[in-house]
C-alpha cells in the first residue's frame, strides 16, 4: 500500500492545513503499518516555475530536437504524474493563498497534467482527502462570498479530471484567533476547528476502509 501526501503550506512549522492532513495520515498508518508514504511538499521544495512552459513547448517539437532543459522538464513531469497515479490512496493539503491556489501548487497541477495528459484520471477509484485552510470566511453573507476561487478549482481537477473518490476538508477563519478585527469570529472558528479535526479523523478512517 502507498499513501501519496501532499502539501503545498509555505509555513510548514505553523501548518493548519497539515495539521488536518496529519491527523487523516496518523488514521491511515494505523491501519496500514510499515506501508509507503511518499511525499511531495511544494512549500519547502517548490517545482522549477518554467517546467511547465518547457515540458508543454517539448510537445510542438521532434523529440532530437529538445533541449536538455526541455528533457529534465519532460522527465519531472513524467515523475510527479507517476506519484499521483502510483497512490492507492491520497492526502492534499492545500491552503488558500491570494484567493486562489499558490503558483507552487498550480504549477505541480499543470506538469503533472504535461506528464500524464489532459484528460487522464489518475486517481480513479483512489480515495483521497484534501484538506484546505483559509483565514477568512467564504460562506454566503459573507462580505467575500464567492472570493474562494482555489476549493472550486481543486475540486474540478481532484474529482473531476483525476476522478478521485474525494473528501473535502475545509477549515475557514483560521486567522480569526490572531487578527484584530475578526474578534467577533473567534467563536465560529473555534468552532470550525473542531469540526474540521473530527472531519480529519473520520476521514482518516474511511480512507483506510475503502
Ligand atoms: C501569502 C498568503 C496569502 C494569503 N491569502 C489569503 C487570502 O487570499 N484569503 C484568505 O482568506 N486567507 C489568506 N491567507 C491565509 C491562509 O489562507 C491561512 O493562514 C491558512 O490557514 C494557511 O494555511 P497553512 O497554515 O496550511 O499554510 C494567506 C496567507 C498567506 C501566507
Amino acid at each position: 500500500m502507498n499513501l501519496f501526501r501532499l502539501d503545498a503550506s509555505i509555513l510548514p512549522g505553523t501548518s493548519t492545513s497539515a495539521e488536518l492532513a496529519d491527523i487523516a495520515e496518523a488514521e491511515w498508518t494505523a491501519a496500514n503499518p510499515g506501508a509507503t508514504v511518499t511525499r511531495r511538499h511544494l512549500g519547502t521544495d517548490a517545482l522549477p516555475a518554467d517546467a511547465w512552459a518547457l515540458a508543454t513547448t517539448a510537445a510542438f517539437a521532434p523529440e532530437a530536437d529538445h533541449t536538455p532543459a526541455q528533457r529534465e522538464a519532460l522527465a519531472l513531469g513524467a515523475t510527479l504524474a507517476e506519484e499521483v497515479k502510483n497512490a492507492d490512496a491520497a492526502i492534499l493539503a492545500v491552503p488558500l493563498y491570494n484567493y486562489g491556489v499558490s503558483q507552487h501548487f498550480k504549477t505541480w497541477v499543470d506538469l503533472v497534467i504535461a506528464g500524464a495528459g489532459p484528460t487522464t484520471p489518475l486517481l480513479k477509484d483512489t480515495p483521497t482527502v484534501l484538506t484546505t485552510t483559509l483565514g477568512g470566511g467564504y460562506g454566503p453573507g459573507a462580505p467575500r462570498a464567492g472570493w474562494d476561487h482555489s476549493t472550486p478549482y481543486l475540486e474540478r481537477v481532484l474529482a473531476d479530471i483525476w476522478e478521485a473518490e474525494l473528501t473535502v476538508i475545509k477549515r475557514e477563519l483560521t486567522l480569526a484567533a490572531t487578527t484584530p478585527g475578526m474578534e467577533s469570529l473567534r467563536d465560529l472558528a473555534k468552532e470550525q476547528h473542531d469540526t474540521a479535526l473530527t472531519a480529519a479523523r473520520e476521514a482518516g478512517k474511511t480512507l483506510t476502509k475503502r
